[in-house]
Order: structure tokens, then sequence, then C-alpha cells
């Protein structure tokens, strides 16, 4: 009881929704509906003849009991009926069971795809707002639970449900004071499941909760290595995850003794249900009411049905602890994709690349200021606009903006003088490309991932993109060249190297709009210089955006926009700014000349 003690129960406010659950697990399992019927209507004729084979001993034994030679071949019939029966249900179970093993593979398949297909679908909100561990957490754990209990409902609940149905009709029909048995014994048996697990859930939820916790503490730590270990903090994840799993495993021991404690109660009444069938049964046997076959009949079956409610309250258990599970994969499906596809939006055939911002305003979800402010900036086609500003200006947020990753809040973004939202988003994203500050490397080969975008590019054009990012040098001095597989996020490279990857996968994409986010930021100085040159190649006939930092890069640029706090603060040429007094771009310049600021 000590454990009692040291847990502190959570109060759960949610109470367990018995009908939503099996109506979002119906859902989930649209494309096997038919199916999943059919397996039904199978299981009760696989039931019924189960119910036969013990009658058929009924009917032996009444037989043999009050035996004669001429009643031989009455035997005979039987027994090879009882063999019949049972071969006959051997086999329609064996139909049964390809059904629901198609319904399991099924059911992974598509699960598993659609969910993956949703958070690929998904918007940047949604998955800024979740973290990866828990989201990849999500759709394996719920596919799995949704496994294991589509196995279970479909080899241990519903066949025992429809036995103890049928069983108690069978024991009606023998005599209904048996049949009143079980009617009596299964409400109170089934009163002692629920209330043990009203009294288990807030317990299991709360050890839910903790093993998600666990888990995302192990990614935290194992994610961030380096940290952990630059700062000598093995020892502190150690003891923070320990006191977590102490938690779960006194949890634990806690919960099943609640259960193995209820357990007793369990088993007094199939005991008692056991006693008062064999009492009442040799009752009848005795007074001549019934004979020695019906009462071994009767207590075959319903001996069976006994212990079949048995395992069906551990069942329960089971499903309550898939539900949560299904609850999250179910929410998943349901998932609004935030920024919709018009159903026939634009397809350009080409694309003239100007952009225009009208009183535009932007806030991110859950934020209380504006991202950005009442934008109202054009953009020209074929020219190099640059954008500056101090960190946290609205820089990057403006160039997600362009790609429509984000609706405005209130204004319009416009391509080609049409709204944004006018085109298929997947269309005019194809004429983009992006060199973002941080770029995405898969763990696959070099070449691969510079041919990201143009899967069918040609070993030539993907050297020729890595020379105009410059990157051709350090590629062909790593261990396999262009096929060295680079690691999970491209743990084998340097900033610098995987952002001249991000360039070279960018060239290759071959853009209208091109979009650098402070993509020369991890470069030093000469490399820069490099990529300047390329950009310089590369950006002509192009609408280029470039944010950057330093602003000896943006000098050429024909249009300089300075963002401060979300909104424009200035814009013009180089020399315009340069000469304007008091500018923010004249400041930043001149602090810049003055080394102050890199
Ligand atoms: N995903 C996000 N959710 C909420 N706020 C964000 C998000 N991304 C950026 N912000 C906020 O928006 C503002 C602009 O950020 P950002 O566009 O990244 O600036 P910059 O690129 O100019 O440094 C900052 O105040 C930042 O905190
Ligand atoms: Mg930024």
């Amino acid at each position: 009881m000590s454990i009692t003690k040291k847990i502190k129960i959570e109060k759960v406010e949610r109470e367990f929704d018995f009908k939503g659950f099996w109506v979002r697990l119906w859902e989930l399992l649209a494309p096997s509906h038919g199916m999943i019927k059919k397996i039904l209507y199978m299981m009760v004729v696989v039931e019924l003849s189960r119910l036969a084979g013990p009658y058929i001993i009924k009917l032996i034994i009444d037989l043999i009991s009050d035996f004669s030679a001429d009643k031989i071949w009455q035997l005979v019939l039987l027994v090879a009926g009882m063999f019949f029966v049972y071969e006959i249900t051997s086999l329609l179970q064996y139909g049964n069971d390809r059904k629901i093993f198609k319904v399991l593979a099924d059911s992974e398949k598509y699960i598993l795809e659609s969910s993956h297909k949703k958070l690929i679908f998904l918007g940047l909100g949604y998955h800024e707002k979740e973290n990866t561990g828990n989201k990849i957490n999500k759709v394996q754990r719920g596919t799995d639970k949704i496994m294991e209990l589509i196995s279970n409902l479909s080899w241990e609940v519903a066949p025992t449900i429809l036995q103890i149905v049928l069983t108690t009709a069978v024991l009606f029909w023998m005599d209904w004071r048996f049949g009143l048995v079980i009617l009596f014994f299964v409400p109170v048996f089934s009163f002692l499941t629920i209330k043990i697990n009203r009294q288990v859930f807030p317990l299991r939820k709360s050890r839910y909760d903790n093993y998600e916790h666990a888990a995302g503490m192990m990614t935290q730590s194992i994610v961030n290595i380096n940290t952990v270990k630059s700062f000598v903090q093995e020892k502190k994840e150690g003891e923070r995850f320990g006191n977590i799993r102490s938690k779960i495993h006194d949890g634990l021991l806690l919960e099943y003794g609640k259960i193995l404690h209820q357990n007793l109660k369990r088993n007094l009444v199939i005991d008692l249900g056991r006693l008062f069938m064999m009492v009442f049964g040799t009752y009848l046997v005795w007074t001549g009411q019934i004979t020695i076959g019906s009462l071994i009949f009767v207590f075959t079956v319903s001996e069976k049905a006994l212990i079949s409610l048995y395992r069906i309250s551990r069942l329960y258990d089971r499903i309550m602890e898939s539900s949560e599970a299904v609850e999250r994969i179910w929410e998943l499906s349901k998932e609004e994709i935030d920024i919709k596809n018009p159903s026939k939006g634009l397809r350009p055939a080409k694309i003239e690349g100007e952009i225009e911002f009208k009183s535009m305003s932007f806030s991110y979800a859950q934020s209380k200021s504006n991202a950005l402010r009442d934008i109202n900036i054009v953009i020209p086609s074929g020219a190099t606009t640059a954008l500056i500003g101090p960190s946290g200006g609205g820089k990057t947020t403006l160039a997600r903006m362009v790609y429509r990753h984000y609706d405005p809040t209130s204004g319009t973004v416009l391509l080609d003088g049409k709204d944004l939202r006018k085109y298929d988003m997947y269309a005019f994203r194809r004429f983009f490309a992006i060199v973002p500050q941080d770029v995405e490397i898969f763990n696959a080969s070099v070449s691969e991932n510079i041919s990201y975008a143009k899967s069918d590019a040609s070993m030539k054009e993907i050297k020729a993109a890595a020379r105009i990012a410059n990157a051709e040098e350090f590629i062909s001095q790593l261990n396999d060249g262009y096929d060295t597989v680079v690691g999970e996020r491209g743990i084998k490279l340097s900033g610098g190297q995987r952002q001249r990857i991000g360039i070279a996968r960018a060239i290759l994409a071959n853009p209208k709009v091109l979009i650098f986010d402070e993509a020369t930021s991890n470069l030093d100085s000469y490399s820069e210089r490099l990529i300047q040159d390329a950009m310089d190649k590369i950006c002509k006939n192009r609408t280029v955006i470039l944010i950057a930092h330093r602003l000896s890069t943006i000098k050429k640029a024909d249009k300089i926009v300075v963002l401060e706090k979300g909104q424009v603060v200035e814009q013009g040429s180089h020399l315009e700014l340069s000469r304007a007094p008091g500018g923010l771009y004249k400041k930043l310049l001149d602090l810049q000349k003055m080394g102050e600021v890199d």
C-alpha cells in the first residue's frame, strides 16, 4: 500500500467515451466495412456450429445410458455427425480467419498510408505545433494498437459475446431456470469489470502520459546528444529518465494490484455460477426432469460461457488500453488542412514571376502580435529584391507567404497580378525554389540530395549544378564522391557544405522565382564570394528574393526592402537608401563599415 501513497492520481477530466470510441474505430476502418460485415455473419454461423458439437455429445450420452444393440447405427451416425460438425466448424473458422487476416493486413496498410499522406499534406502550421517524436509515435503506436484491437475483437471479443448470447438462448430452451442463471451472473460480472476499469482508468491514463513523456525525453536526449555530452549532463539525463520510469513501474504495480484483487471477486462470481448450475442440474436429474446427457451439455456450454466472461473482462481492460491510441490517430485523420488548395486552381504553363503584397498582414496562430503588418511591396519579375533588417523582423515569414505556407490574416499576396489563393498550390510552387537557412538533408547520397526536386536529372546536370553552387570541390573530397551517403540531417557535412547542397538543389530545380533565406550565412567570406559569383550567373531572368545578413551581399540587388518589427520601413536601391539620412539601412551600413556588425 506504500505505493498508493507515493502516486498522486491525476484527476481525469475526460471520462471514457465508449460510444465515441466505437464510432471512431468504425470510421478508421471504412475501406474494410464490407469485409467486416461478412466476418460478423460468418461468426454467428461458426458459433452456432460450435454449440452443435456438445449437443451431439448429449445425444450420444443419452443414447448409451439406455443402450441396446439395435441402436448401434444410430450411435455410429451420431459419432460420424459429431466428427462432421467439428470439421465443418473448423473449415468455417478457417475461412473466417483468412478474412480477418485480410482486414488486418489491409487496415495496417491503409491506416499507415493515409496517416503518412495526411502528415505530408498538412501545412507548416500543423507541423510547428506538434513535436516530431509525438507525431511518429502517434502514427506508429496508433496503428499497432489498432491491429491489436482488431485481432482481439475478431478472435476473442466478438465470438465470445456471440457465444454468451447463443448459450443463454440455448439454456433457456433447455430449461428457463438455467437461462436465468446466466442472465443473473452476466450483469453482476459486467458490473465488477466496469467498476474496476473505472478505478484503474485514471491510473492507466497517467501511465500512458508518462510513457509518452519518457519516450519524448529519450528522443530529446539522443537528438541533442552533442549538448548533453559537451555540458556533461549524461548523469542528469539518466536520472530524469530513471525517475519517470520509476513512476511508470510503481503505477503499473498499483494498477495490476487492484485488478488482481478485483479478480478474486470475479472468480467468486464464476464459482457461484458453477455451483448453482451443478446443484440445480443434479436436482433436475435426480427428480427425473432432465437426462444426464442434458446435464453434461448444460454444464459444458455454461462452463464455456462463464470462462469466456472472464476472458472478455480482461479484453475489456485491453480495449480500454487501445482507446487512447485510436483516439489520437483518428484525430490526425480528421485534422483539417489549414491551407486549402482550390479545387480548380490556376495551372499556368509559365509565369512571369512578379509578386505583390497588398495591405497584407499576418500573425502566426496562437501568437498575439502580427508577424507582418500592412505590407505593400512589389517584387518585380526578373530582378533581384533584397530583404534586410534585424533578426525577428519578419523576413523568413515574408518568404513563407510567397510560398503560401500560410494565408494572410488580411490583405493579399499576388503572383502575376492574381491572388495566390486562386492558383493550384502544387502547380505554382513548381516554379519556385528556396534555399533556406537550415537546408534539410535526407539520409541519402549527395547526388540524390541535389536532385531531390528533379529525380530524373542526369549525372551531368547534377554535376553542373554542384559546380555553380561551388560544391564540387568538397564533394570530390568525400569518400564516395557523389555517392556518399551524408547521414541523417546531413550530420556528416558542415553547415556551409549543407548550404551549398541546398543551393545546387535549387539551381537544378531551375525555378522562375528563387528565394535565398540567409543562404550564405554559414559560409566564410571566401566561399561567399564564390557563391556570389554563382548567384550573379543564375539570377539572370529570374525573380530573386535575397534575404541576407551581410549588406555586402545585397549591394547589387535591384531593389532593397528593409523590414523591422514586421513592417516595411524603407525601400529603394542601394544608392538611394545609403544616402537617406537617418534611415535604418544607412545606420546598418555604417555599423558594418565600422566592423561592429558582421
Ligand atoms: N512558426 C512560428 N510561430 C510563431 N511565431 C513565429 C514563427 N516563426 C517566426 N515567428 C515569429 O515571427 C517573427 C518574425 O520571424 P521571422 O520571419 O523568422 O524573422 P526574420 O527571418 O526576419 O529573422 C518573430 O517575432 C518570430 O518570433
Ligand atoms: Mg529568418
